[in-house]
């Protein structure tokens, strides 16, 4: 016992779910090196796709990095259960996840409620929801003809792209983009800013016995 004070941790410990290049994930590593996440740490990168680079990134940073494989767990219970024994094993406290394409069940996102975000590039309510990820969100933004885009942070729950808005950046769409050429733009003056901020704020929350 502590004398009725509560122990509290002065970090929180963040799990990256992942699957391709990882650069939202780098946007957090150096955060937390250059000291704007200083509330929080990444404790582990979970990736469901064995060769992304995002797992080259974190190696590289001194991060442990997991491989859950859906196809080889057999089932969606299988795959989510690997991924609450590296969370819960490692006492996690926030989930992120950055550029993750796997869908996430209700028995999942509930068990964390309040405690997953996401990254997606678009300003939801916007090119969101079942079938709006990576490039082709903005592909459909220039199909659209829409003039801004941009990103949004979110608290995850059952409804794909559905929960609370954490935070929201625009961008212009230029004349002559491509989605790739939009991809990147959202990224640099979005994405990047906007996730590493969220985290440090949630981190903040939870080590302040807020949340
Ligand atoms: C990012 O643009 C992210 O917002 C998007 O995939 C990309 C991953 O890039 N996520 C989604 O579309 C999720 N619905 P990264 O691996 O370089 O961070």
């Amino acid at each position: 016992m502590d004398g009725g004070v509560r122990m509290m941790k002065d970090k929180a410990k963040v799990a990256v779910l992942v699957s391709g290049g990882g650069t939202n994930l780098q946007a957090i590593i150096d955060a937390v090196k250059g000291g704007k996440i200083k509330s929080g740490y990444v404790d582990v990168v979970i990736s469901n796709k064995a060769g992304a680079y995002a797992l080259e990134r974190a190696g590289a940073a001194g991060i442990d990095g997991v491989v859950v494989s859906k196809k080889e767990l057999g089932s969606q219970e299988a795959f989510e259960d690997a991924i609450m024994r590296e969370i819960d094993g490692r006492g996690i406290d926030l989930i992120v996840l950055a550029g993750f394409m796997a869908i996430l069940s209700e028995r999942f996102t509930s068990r964390y409620a309040g405690r997953i975000i996401n990254v997606h590039p678009s300003l939801i309510p916007s090119f969101c929801g079942a079938g709006f990820y990576g490039l082709r969100v903005h592909e459909a933004a220039l199909a659209r003809g829409v003039k801004v885009t941009g990103a949004t942070v979110h608290f995850v729950n059952e409804v794909p792209d559905g929960g609370p808005i954490i935070a929201q950046r625009a961008v212009y769409v230029e004349d002559g983009d491509t989605p790739e050429v939009l991809q990147r733009r959202v990224m640099e003056q979005a994405e990047w800013i906007i996730l590493p901020e969220a985290v440090e704020k949630i981190c903040a929350a939870i080590v302040g016995g807020e949340m």
